[in-house]
């Protein structure tokens, strides 16, 4: 009996220490706060416990809460729940504080399902209430994402935020590195021509194309219809000479090992415009920063030509910043005068023999790029261009390079602030007049981060591709927003005219600021594929800016994927259109010349989704056949809807070619 009354004495104080309660059994609950938050990513600052991410009291819609979690957009936290816990209950919104400007979607998953969506929170309207039933769920991710306009203000308050569970406690934790996955199969014995089938050169000026082509070697390489001019090597599949006359001239290449032969038509259309698919290399920036030497661009040659990234269709090694002279730098060796007294540039003294290097270059029948600003100096601080425009052009030309990337850094001093257009276009306008006029084929990359919506008039500028956005290496959180505003100006996309979203930095990439050595990207493996998929789907200029001497398979798999390439190199240059799902979920579509369609499936989640896209949306009618581009694999026929399972953050690209 009296067993039996404190048994249930034990009970009821056990209900009343717990209310208010949830349901009957022993419940228990822990504050969100009080859990490890250096499990919780975010995409500014760090979480605060009871107050917002910038200190300030927690605060929605005029009420100020005492208990809570303050975190910024692009949150993430997961939380093992070990199936124990029962509900999360929070008031979640943007702080009253953040300037009427921040916007966020917040949303718990619960093994692999949607368990919460808020829809979209706005500064100064409250909090929605949170009330998840968690029964059964092992893993919860709590999640909070800009709503569509970047995470500037995007302070995220999570009010009274708490697990209610029952038995083992929740707890936070950080999710395993994903492991990478090679899915192409490395390059067949046959020989097989990759890269760009149509090449603009200009008439009567040097000509170097190096026929990119995978397979055993040796090879013997043949050309038909080769215009007077040039000459084919046979056993490099180099074509050299002066480009032909006006007008496009149709050239049947064979590449013939002991397996067998493969043929392609090659278009030289010679004529005004260069860069007739998107320009292909590495650029340094990222692999070396200030500490380019002659020696690391030779060897990124070698290594481009050995790799297989050459006879994958990668073309152009550029030097970028920091081979000049500076006024001032921790490297005596890159200190001297800028120019000799007659006003031409100096390379210091890593670079002792500029025509040296691009001859290396060329034998190897690649290209060679270099870099200046309009400016005074270099956005490193090293000689820029101004009042030398043409003196330096043509010094370019004489050393022989074939690419130039014209970086604004500086040229701020000459506009001074809010230049207008006119103002934005000047300095672009004098080097590509200069350019038109030298006797040598130089691309024009203009590098001004996107001001003054760059992409309208950077053809006209007598540029080839130009910078949307700022440098995308500060910001590899943010590829998928990259991308997407990048698309946004497909309509300027087009031969000898792309936008271009930056680099592509995986494998070993660096911080340009801060120095030290290269360190693995921090661009998740599937993440990788999309970054790929992203930049071939809008025709980017493909440029890997990571340390050439530290390639893995894996990277190279992303890197050299002749089928993915061949989308971005398409001759009809277009670039894709977006078609959103939902908020976390998007295709991308684009026609190829050949009448198939590339099309991306893409998932900026968290959670690995259910893709289905609609055959209408995707502007099909009938049967197509399905190609998975990153398998290499043909997949069967449809004729609609697509319905793919696609990886967390990552891609499903197919190829489509209609079967009537
Ligand atoms: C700017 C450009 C980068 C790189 C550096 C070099 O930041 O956007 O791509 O060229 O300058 O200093």
């Amino acid at each position: 009996m009296f067993h039996r009354m404190c048994l249930v004495l034990t009970v009821l104080v056990c209900l009343f220490a717990e209310a208010p309660a949830i349901s009957p059994g022993a419940q228990d609950s822990v504050w969100l706060g009080s859990l490890d938050l250096t499990h919780l990513r975010q995409g500014w600052g760090t979480p605060r416990v009871d107050s917002s991410v910038d200190g300030k009291p927690l605060r929605l819609g005029g009420v100020t809460y005492h208990r809570g979690v303050g975190t910024h957009a692009r949150a993430v936290l997961r939380i093992a729940l070990h199936e124990s816990a029962l509900r999360f209950r929070a008031l979640a919104g943007v702080n009253d504080s953040s300037n009427g400007a921040g916007s966020v979607r917040v949303r718990l998953l619960g093994d692999g399902r949607v368990l919460f969506a808020s829809g979209v929170l706005r500064t100064g309207r409250g909090g929605v209430a949170i009330d998840a039933d968690l029964t059964g769920i092992d893993t919860l991710i709590l999640t909070a994402t800009d709503a569509g306009d970047g995470i500037d203000h995007d302070h995220v308050d999570l009010c009274d935020a708490r697990i209610v569970y029952s038995g083992t406690p929740p707890g936070t934790f950080t999710q395993a590195p994903e492991q990478p996955s090679i899915l192409t199969p490395a390059p067949g014995p046959l020989p097989r021509i990759n890269g760009a089938r149509v090449i603009g050169c200009r008439p009567g000026h040097p000509f170097l194309h190096r026929i990119p082509c995978t397979g055993e070697r040796p090879m013997t390489f043949t050309a038909r219809t080769l215009p007077a001019g040039l000459t084919l090597d046979p056993s490099t599949g180099i074509i050299r000479g002066t480009a032909p006359a006006a007008g496009t001239h149709r050239v049947t290449v064979t590449a013939k090992n002991a397996r067998g032969s493969a043929s392609v038509e090659l278009r030289i259309v010679s004529g005004a415009t260069l860069a007739l698919t998107p320009p292909m290399g590495w650029n340094h920036w990222y692999a070396h920063y200030n500490r380019v030497t002659d020696a690391l661009m030779r060897e990124a040659a070698d290594v481009m030509h050995r790799t297989g990234m050459a006879d994958a269709g990668y073309q152009y090694v550029s030097i970028d910043d920091c081979w000049m002279n500076a006024p001032r730098h921790s490297d005596p060796l890159r200190v001297g005068p800028l120019r000799d007294p007659g006003g031409n540039i100096l390379p210091n003294k890593h670079f002792p023999d500029m025509r040296g290097l691009t001859e290396h270059i060329h034998a190897l029948g690649l290209k060679a790029g270099i870099y200046t600003s309009p400016g005074r100096l270099t956005c490193a601080g090293f000689a820029g261009t101004l009042g030398h425009e043409e003196q330096d052009a043509k010094q370019f030309a004489a050393w022989g390079f074939d690419f130039l990337k014209y970086d604004w850094c500086s040229y701020s001093e000459v506009t001074g602030g809010n230049p207008d257009r006119a103002a934005l276009r000047k300095p672009y306008e004098v080097m590509g007049n200069v350019l038109a006029g030298l006797d040598r084929d130089m691309v024009l990359n203009l590098c001004q981060y996107g001001m003054g919506n760059v992409w309208e008039w950077g053809a006209a500028v007598g540029g080839q591709c130009w910078r949307t956005a700022g440098d995308l290496g500060f910001e590899l959180d943010r590829i998928y927003e990259v991308a997407l505003q990048n698309a946004d100006h497909r309509a300027w996309s087009g031969p000898g005219s792309w936008n271009d979203p930056d680099y592509i930095q995986i494998g070993y990439v660096g911080n340009a600021m801060t120095g030290g050595e290269p360190q693995p990207t921090p661009v998740p493996p599937q993440m990788q594929y999309a970054y790929m998929s992203l930049w071939s789907l809008m025709a980017s200029p493909l440029f890997f800016s990571g340390d050439m001497n530290r390639l893995d398979p894996f990277t190279l798999n992303i890197l050299c994927n002749p089928e993915v390439i061949e989308v971005d190199q398409d001759p009809l240059g277009q670039s894709a259109a977006v078609i959103p799902l939902d908020d976390e979920t998007f295709v991308m579509v684009k026609e190829m010349e050949d009448g198939s369609k590339a099309v991306g499936f893409f998932n900026r989640d968290e959670i690995d989704r259910d893709l289905t896209a609609p055959w209408s949306a995707l502007g099909l009618q009938g049967r197509h056949a399905i190609r998975d581009l990153w398998r290499q694999q043909d997949i069967g026929t449809s004729a609609g809807p697509l319905t793919y399972r696609v990886p967390s953050r990552g891609v499903m690209f197919v190829r489509l070619r209609p079967l009537h």
